[in-house]
């Protein structure tokens, strides 16, 4: 029984679909004069923040090979490699972000608070589940928490008069804030580092909607929560705009009805007209592009209204179904494009809940590149790599708000 329900915990965490050369001194300044990167988010994102946070016993599977297979050494990603995140570091001249939680490492050009598993709203404001998840509880309310905790800690508070946040954001500034001994104030020397920031916040919200479907619940049930987690995530921008972000991109969610973890957890009930032709599930992809219409619409009102900063959507959505079609031609082998490279079973999909890559009885592919997928529900490094010069150096960054000091073949 103990250790099904740790399965259970990890299956929860990973399911987390939605689930992150410096040239010295500033840094990065080549042209873009992003210094620091800020991130927020899910297991899409996290660098190993999980994997520090979690007591030895839980989550063992992503703290091992063949997590990590491809650098050699597990590093708390939820991959085989590096993910978006640090390919988008690497490209804009920047080292890769270290995780909030792991002490003793430099944050100087940005700090990762995403966390494997977390959702966009606090878990007492969804469902009320019934499964426990304590580690999903590092919701955006949380890592926003932490991002002013170092701001706090790491750059002069007491400077200027800068006293917006209190004035405009008074509620959520004393929700955030448990220690009132020392109140977070937007200093000039705070505003100037997030001048020359990038911050993302997202992807995330994709575990909100995950935990929900993993409960068995509708569709058109599920569906309830896409207001409130558009609401938290746009609430979560606003506040690093206010605190003087000048750069903010906002994800969308993936195409969830192409991850071989959701097509396997409904194969046995779907029937052939719930496949769209690239053999994705119609109706869960259709959530996702509902999720994402939505937070476009709230991302263009936030543009509109932020007209000092650079607000950019993010189209994890088509961006993905770019890869896949064009697979082969990116360098994929198309016919495994919906399998784990990671997982056991074999068929159309390679994946198990119950012998989930780590687990006994899953075995790694030999050439992780050639898939999209790792473990059915995160893709591999060649995948994220893919997607990062497809949305950061593309059209999928809408509007564009980088530049690059190089770029990689995407137009
Ligand atoms: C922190 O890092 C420094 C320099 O890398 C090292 O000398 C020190 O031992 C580290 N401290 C801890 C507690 O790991
Ligand atoms: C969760 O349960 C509490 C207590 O039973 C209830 O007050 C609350 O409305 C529930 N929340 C949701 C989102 O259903
Ligand atoms: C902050 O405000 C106080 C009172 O309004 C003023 O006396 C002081 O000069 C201000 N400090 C700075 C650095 O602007
Ligand atoms: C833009 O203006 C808003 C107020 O409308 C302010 O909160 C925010 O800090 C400003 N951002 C920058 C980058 O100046
Ligand atoms: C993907 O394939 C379509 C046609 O299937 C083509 O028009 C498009 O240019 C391709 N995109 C990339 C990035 O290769």
């Amino acid at each position: 029984m103990a250790s099904s329900s740790a399965f259970l915990l990890l299956a929860l965490s990973l399911l987390a679909l939605h689930f992150c050369c410096c040239h010295g001194k500033g840094g990065g300044d080549d042209g873009n004069g992003v210094t620091a990167i800020y991130s927020l988010g899910d297991s899409i994102t996290d660098t190993g923040n999980l994997v520090k946070e979690a007591p030895p016993g839980m989550f063992e599977t992503i703290k091992h090979l063949p997590y990590g297979v491809t650098l050699g050494t597990p590093t708390g990603r939820c991959s085989d490699g590096l993910l978006m995140i640090d390919f988008l570091a690497e490209d804009l001249g920047l080292p890769f972000l270290n995780p909030y939680l792991g002490k003793n490492k430099s944050f100087d050009h940005g700090v990762n608070f995403a966390v494997a598993g977390a959702t966009a709203m606090d878990p007492s404001d969804q469902f009320n589940l019934t499964v426990p998840m304590p580690f999903a509880s590092n919701s955006l309310k949380v890592q926003l928490r932490w991002f002013k905790d170092f701001l706090k800690s790491s750059f002069d508070t007491d400077e200027g008069n800068s006293s917006l946040l209190f004035f405009f954001q008074l509620p959520t500034f004393l929700a955030l804030n448990t220690d009132h001994s020392k109140p977070f104030r937007v200093s000039a020397e705070i505003r100037k580092k997030l001048q020359s920031s990038l911050v993302l916040v997202g992807e995330i919200g994709g575990n909100d909607y995950n935990y929900a479907f993993f409960e068995n619940k509708a569709v058109a049930e599920v569906e309830k929560l896409i207001p409130g987690v558009i609401k938290t995530i746009i609430d979560a921008a606003k506040e690093v705009l206010a605190m003087g972000a000048s750069r903010v991109i906002i994800p969308g969610n993936f195409p969830i009805g192409c991850v071989p973890g959701y097509l396997a957890m409904n194969a046995a009930s779907s029937e052939p007209a719930d496949y769209d032709s690239a053999g994705c599930l119609r109706e869960l992809n259709h959530f996702a592009a509902k999720h994402n219409t939505r937070l476009q619409s709230a991302v263009s009102e936030l543009q509109a209204s932020h007209r000092n900063a650079s607000v950019a959507y993010a189209d994890y959505y088509n961006s993905f179904l770019t890869l896949l079609h064009n697979a082969s031609s990116l360098g994929f082998d198309a016919a495994s494009t919906r399998k784990a490279c990671c997982g056991a079973g074999g068929g159309e999909y390679n994946f198990e809940w119950q012998r989930m890559c780590g687990f006994a009885g899953a075995t790694a592919c030999e050439e992780p590149s050639t898939y999209l997928s790792w473990d059915g529900i995160h893709m591999t490094q060649a995948a994220y790599r893919a997607m990062s010069r497809l949305i950061y150096h593309g059209k999928y960054l809408q509007p564009q708000i980088l530049s690059f000091p190089e770029k990689y073949g995407q137009t």
